[in-house]
């Protein structure tokens, strides 16, 4: 889906795309409460906690595993593959390692949805596993790679939106004020999206030659569009380099623009909006430590994020 061009795409994306509409996914909404709600439980014990490790890594993880229909005893499973998919060295060490072990995840997950697929043909379920498997659209193959390509691209982005909103809240010293909706949450989000964007650049390859702003572009050529840099355009947004989540209009790209534009997009604000109001509700201080800050490579966001919770 992610690497195709029209009509194709529109195959792959389409008997899909009603499940990720808004109002489909307010139905999820309960369940999502209570999922995350769960997290806080393991939380609430600690007095300081790293935020990414037991909050923004596993929350994004167990709800598409919910929405495909992965049963719960499989869970610890499924995050050891989704971790393994999304590994990186931060240091040039264990490359070898983890490339190996990204090829075993790789193959054991494909092996274990293709069964599961298997297993759902002809079933009446309304997982994501179950469309997928009854869908006339897709090939095997295809099917396999749709819920492969669910998981990539919707774990560790979501992850850094989470971890994104909290250090900004805590560099802005607006936690207590989202906490009693004098700022709204929902707002922090699009303004976190636009000024921490999870996803900085993308790359295309040209079709044809093309100009653009004076620069001559042929075909087969890649261009590299930066988001991260197009929502920080002054020409578009006043103050770009303040965070102001009472921009409007706030016409950021963190989710892509075009027919490629994020098939997720409502889910990962559905879960921000979730996890933000109900850690808030939770705990009447909520503090992060932002004195060593580990960026990680390639996605915009922290290797970590120490936190202290109080009730
Ligand atoms: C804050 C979280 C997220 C961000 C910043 C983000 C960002 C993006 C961006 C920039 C694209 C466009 C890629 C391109 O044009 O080449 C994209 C596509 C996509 N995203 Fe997300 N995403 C997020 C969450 C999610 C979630 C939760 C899911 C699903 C569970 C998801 C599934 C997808 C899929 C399937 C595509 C490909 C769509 C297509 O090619 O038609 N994303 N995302």
């Amino acid at each position: 889906m992610i690497s195709v061009d029209p009509p194709e795409h529109e195959r792959l994306r389409g008997f899909v795309s009603e499940r990720f509409q808004p109002g489909t996914l307010r139905e999820y909404r309960p369940r999502i409460e209570e999922l995350t709600e769960e997290l806080l439980d393991d939380i609430e014990g600690d007095d300081r906690f790293d935020f990414v490790d037991s909050f923004a890594v596993p929350l994004p993880v167990i709800v598409i595993a919910e929405l495909l229909g992965i049963p719960s005893d499989r869970r610890d499973q499924f995050k050891e593959w989704s971790d393994a998919l999304v590994a990186r060295s931060t240091d040039g060490t264990d490359i070898d390692r983890i490339r190996r072990e990204r090829r075993q995840a790789q193959e054991e997950m494909g092996r274990y949805f293709a069964e599961l697929l298997e297993e759902r043909r002809g079933g009446d379920g309304d997982d994501l596993i179950t469309l997928a498997a009854t869908t006339e659209e897709l090939t095997q193959k295809e099917r396999v790679g749709f819920c492969m390509l669910l998981l990539l691209a919707g774990n560790i982005t979501t992850t850094n939106l989470l971890t994104n909103a909290i250090w900004c809240l805590e560099e802005e010293g607006m936690m207590d004020a989202v906490r009693t909706g004098e700022i709204d949450c929902k707002k922090v989000i699009e303004e976190v999206l636009r000024y921490r964007s999870p996803i900085q650049s993308l790359d295309r390859i040209a079709l044809k030659d093309v100009e653009l702003n004076g620069q001559q572009i042929q075909a087969g050529d890649v261009v590299t569009g930066w988001l991260g840099a197009a929502n920080r355009d002054p020409e578009l947004f006043d103050d770009p380099e303040e965070f102001r989540p009472e921009r409007r209009p706030n016409r950021h790209i963190a989710f892509g623009k075009g027919v490629h534009y994020c098939l997720g997009a409502p889910l990962a604000r559905l879960e921000a909006d979730i996890a933000l109001e109900a850690l808030l509700d939770r705990f009447e201080t909520v503090e992060a430590d932002l004195t060593d800050l580990q960026p990680l490579s390639g996605l915009y966001g922290l290797e970590s994020l120490p936190c202290y919770c109080e009730k």
